[in-house]
């Protein structure tokens, strides 16, 4: 089945939103393949943001992704990376529509990266590659 990497970011874990994100995916139908609580690391996220290399909000963004653990997880379920997608909204939490994760839970606190929960695969490709990082004995 399809399968794509699900990331509660550390904004997401420090509120204690982790349930909330599970309880969404799994409400949606999607079946959790592995759930794990992470401290990332730099070499993970250069290879995790590779595509953002060089970008304004790159530093920005991977000192908060090292601010604190990460809830790693696998979703798995037809259509479940266009699927995640729809239920995590809009990068931008102030334009992601209510109803969804960011929409309901985020806001923007001004900072220099966006906080926006959660993190979800943008396709097949990324989602094989993200799941080998995280994941490197699934
Ligand atoms: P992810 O599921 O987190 O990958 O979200 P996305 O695919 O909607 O966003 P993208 O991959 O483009 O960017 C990754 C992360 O970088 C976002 O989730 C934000 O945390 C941050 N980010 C992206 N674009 C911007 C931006 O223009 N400004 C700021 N401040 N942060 C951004
Ligand atoms: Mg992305």
């Amino acid at each position: 089945a399809e399968r794509t990497l699900v990331l509660v970011k550390p904004d997401g874990v420090r509120r204690g939103l982790s349930g909330e994100v599970l309880r969404r995916i799994e409400a949606k139908g999607y079946t959790l393949a592995a759930v794990e609580l992470k401290s990332a690391t730099p070499e993970l996220l250069a290879e995790h943001y590779a595509e953002h290399a060089g970008k304004p909000f790159y530093g920005p963004l991977v000192e908060f992704m090292l601010s604190g653990p990460i809830l790693a997880v696998v979703a798995e379920g037809q259509g479940v990376i266009a699927g995640f997608r729809s239920l995590a909204g809009a990068t931008n939490p102030t334009e992601a529509a209510p109803g969804t994760i960011r929409g309901d839970l985020a806001r923007d606190w001004g900072l220099k990266v966006q906080q926006n929960l959660v993190h979800g695969s943008d396709s097949v490709e990324s989602a094989e590659r993200e799941i080998a990082l995280w994941f490197p004995h699934l």
